[in-house]
């Protein structure tokens, strides 16, 4: 009979720990290293408590996400910026600590590999038939010594920015794969303007996370000094052909003339 009752309030309880509403819909969100972990609830009675691991370590509290009724945790400090996946675990706290609480995993997230990365912000500068392209990496919020880390201090010679340009009322594009964060574009047409567009672009990740944001897009201006040039020179040009068509023509006339003159001349 007692076992029996021991059962019976087993069995109450597993009922109230499975009915107890688990996170749903765990995933992660991040750009430029700053990292959260986002879940949806279905009921506001409850507090959460989330856990992470890196691959292969123990799991560990995160400290700023213990018992919170939010449905959102900045994970950024705790994740590291090396090429390591990570996986969490949102914990739905009950008041009985002889269970294992009701938890949802969330699915690994290596942030090296798939942290989105911003839109870049540049400068371009035209030189005769170059342009001078001037990328500023984008910070993250990452710190390492109390120093805030660039995407550059994190991919280090990972990071490659893709250029895409056309001549202004052109449709063909250019793509250009550059490993420096200063970069010329050659081979230009002179005074003519041309529009760049600037993305992040880690060599070592996979293709769907390898691109970051396109930036806004910045042209360099044509320049009509150069232009009024090849206009005058065009217009120089035509003046001379038909100076030197007119002398042509008007000399072969004259000589027929002469000619007709002599010819019809008495002998
Ligand atoms: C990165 O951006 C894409 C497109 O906006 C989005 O679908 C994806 O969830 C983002 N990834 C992370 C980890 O935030
Ligand atoms: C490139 O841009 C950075 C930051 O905007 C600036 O400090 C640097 O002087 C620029 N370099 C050149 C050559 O324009």
């Amino acid at each position: 009979m007692f076992t029996f009752f021991i059962y019976f309030l087993y069995c109450k309880h597993l009922h109230y720990v499975n009915s107890v509403p688990r996170a749903q819909n765990v995933h992660w969100v991040s750009l430029d290293f700053t990292t959260h972990l986002r879940w949806s609830v279905t009921s506001s009675d409850y507090t959460y408590t989330v856990r992470f691991s890196g691959e292969g370590a123990d799991w560990e509290e995160s400290p700023n996400c213990i018992q919170i009724s939010a449905s959102e945790c900045d994970l950024t400090q705790s994740l590291k910026a090396s090429d390591r996946a990570y996986s969490a675990d949102v914990l739905t706290e009950i008041m009985d600590m002889d269970y294992e609480l009701p938890h949802t995993y969330s699915s690994k997230f290596n942030p090296y590999r798939e942290s989105n990365i911003s839109a870049v912000g540049f400068t371009v500068e035209p030189l005769d038939r170059r342009v001078i392209v001037n990328i500023t990496d984008p910070l993250t919020s990452i710190y390492d010594r109390g120093k805030q880390l660039s995407i550059r201090d994190i991919f280090k010679k990972d990071l490659n920015y893709k250029i895409s340009y056309y001549k202004s009322g052109s449709t063909g594009k250019r793509d250009v794969i550059s490993n420096s964060s200063m970069t010329q574009i050659q081979g230009l047409d002179k005074g003519e303007s041309y529009c760049f567009m600037v993305a992040a672009f880690i060599i070592s990740r996979p293709k769907a996370t390898q691109q970051g944001s396109w930036s806004m897009q910045q042209c360099t201006k044509r320049d009509w000094s150069v232009v009024a040039w090849v206009v005058a020179g065009f217009i120089m040009l035509t003046v001379l052909i038909v100076i030197v068509t007119v002398t042509v023509l008007c000399c072969r006339q004259r000589n027929k003339t002469l000619q007709t003159s002599q010819s019809s001349a008495p002998v």
